[in-house]
């Protein structure tokens, strides 16, 4: 494929043990929640002090956001509990790149959800026409840099202090994936080898 669609299609995506889901304002509440764990005020951009007004507003903004397709996650033996979001964004239509943006509810993290999500979303990006998925971690964000490299992800390099993040300037991992990169070696590469 030498294009890729963009906005790729907010379509449900499931494997079975989770399914990824238009968010709805029923949401909010969880992302609240979400958003307020320790965790997630430590490593992603979320603001402190964060309300139900401000997940609506989010979850809104996100759905008006050309550059942004946003899923909400639920484990499919919990219909209707909302566990963690997952957003591709738009990097490069030339480049045919997107990056990754996920965050898991604290009960249901190191269940797997999100290592099931971001391969429904690889999946979802390669099959829309994306050639590189591209995500920036803190780089003391020890939990996001194992599931990416448990993932196949190569880590491209530390930008250092490469992010202004709540008053600081910190470190970031840039990790990608190739459409032909698996588990870290690049495929064509490997063939070529045998
Ligand atoms: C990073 C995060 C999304 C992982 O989600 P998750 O659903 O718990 O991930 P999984 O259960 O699929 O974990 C997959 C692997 O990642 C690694 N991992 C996940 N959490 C970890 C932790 N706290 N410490 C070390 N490794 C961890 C493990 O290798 C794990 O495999 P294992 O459980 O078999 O050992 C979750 O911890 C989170 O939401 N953190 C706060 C927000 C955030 O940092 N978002 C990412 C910004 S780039």
């Amino acid at each position: 494929m030498s294009e890729m669609t963009w906005p790729m299609p907010l379509v449900e995506l499931t494997d079975g043990y989770i399914v990824m889901r238009e968010p709805v304002d029923d949401d909010a509440d969880a992302l609240t929640a979400v958003a307020q764990d320790e965790q997630s005020q430590k490593y992603t951009k979320v603001p402190a002090d964060y309300t139900h007004e401000m997940a609506v507003d989010y979850m809104r903004s996100r759905a008006a956001d050309p550059g942004t397709v946003m899923w909400a996650i639920e484990f499919s033996e919990a219909p209707g509990r909302y566990a963690g979001n997952l957003e591709i964004r738009l990097v490069s239509e030339i480049s045919r790149t997107v990056s990754l943006a996920f965050t898991t509810a604290p009960w249901a993290r190191r269940k797997g959800l999100m290592t099931h999500s971001a391969n429904l979303a690889l999946q979802h990006a390669f099959d829309n026409g994306a050639r590189r998925v591209e995500v920036a971690t803190l780089a003391s964000n020890t939990a996001s840099r194992m599931l990416l490299q448990n993932l196949g992800f190569v880590l491209e390099g530390i930008v250092q202090k490469g992010r202004e993040h709540k008053g600081s300037m910190v470190d970031v991992a840039v990790f990608s994936r190739g459409r032909d990169t698996e588990a870290g070696i690049d495929a064509s590469a490997a063939r070529a080898g045998e």
